[in-house]
């Protein structure tokens, strides 16, 4: 079985205080079981704190990002190796954020994704199509060109390592999904492209998140389609109430 997830990607929000105070609300009203492993990612100078906060808890701290060299002189950016010492196993990388603004090419994400899995993290891997591709009818090509460049180097062995999150660019803070059925097409061409350019085995137990506006009132209906397997969840991952709600979604 496919393991369930929904994660919050807090993105350049909240300070210590806030963080803190987010992670006891999650804490004091998270059932005691829930159907997806629940992940939230702080920013990296909130990491220590999460991650003392979440001891001994099913919550599962991750990093929004890292730099691809294991140290050096990369003024301002972050290693594995810190993020292994906070004892963060989980890394998203790819996001069309650090994309858009920040250059982050196929190329650069591949060299990300090695180092990230050559020290045992868990990768979430984000990729997804910008408006202007969708439509013109571009948005299989390039979803395809984003994992092979991106990701399909990686043995067959550290695919357990991954988790993958198809966030379409015109879906992400715009209020706008997309529909149920649209996020099972895409979920569904990418693990038969798994399926066909992996293997079978690793197309079946991928786990496919879907991001991009998910909220309270749409998830469960997202989270429904056979291929969706949870949800990477932006700006209501910053209400402890809404994200709960959303981690519901998860039959
Ligand atoms: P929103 O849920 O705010 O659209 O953000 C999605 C996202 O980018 C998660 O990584």
């Amino acid at each position: 079985m496919r393991k369930k997830i929904v994660a919050g990607n807090w993105k350049m929000n909240n300070d210590i205080n806030q963080t803190e105070t987010l992670i006891d609300e999650l804490l004091a009203k998270k059932p005691e079981h829930t159907n997806a492993k629940i992940v939230i990612a702080p920013s990296f100078v909130n990491l220590q704190a999460a991650v003392a906060k979440t001891h001994g808890t099913d919550i599962i701290v991750a990093a929004q990002n890292m730099h691809q060299a294991e140290s050096g002189a990369y003024t301002g950016e972050v290693s594995v190796g810190m993020l292994k010492s906070l004892k963060v196993n989980t890394v998203i990388l790819g996001h069309s954020e650090r994309r858009a603004y920040f250059g982050e090419t196929n190329e650069l994400l591949a060299k990300k994704v090695d180092t990230a899995l050559s020290h045992n993290l868990t990768v979430i891997f984000c990729f997804g199509e910008e408006l202007a591709d969708r439509q013109s009818g571009n948005h299989f090509n390039l979803v395809e060109s984003q994992l092979r460049e991106g990701l399909f180097h990686i043995s067959e062995a550290n695919w357990s390592s991954v988790v993958l999150a198809y966030e379409p660019v015109w879906a992400i803070g715009t209020g706008e999904t997309a529909s149920p059925e649209q996020a099972q097409e895409m979920h569904a061409f990418i693990r038969n492209l798994i399926s066909e350019a992996v293997s079978p085995a690793v197309a079946q137990n991928v786990s496919i998140l879907y991001g991009g506006s998910v909220k309270p009132d749409n998830a469960a209906e997202i989270f429904g389609k056979p291929d969706v397997d949870g949800g990477l969840i932006g700006g209501a991952a910053l209400k402890a109430n809404d994200f709960l709600e959303i981690v519901k979604g998860i039959a």
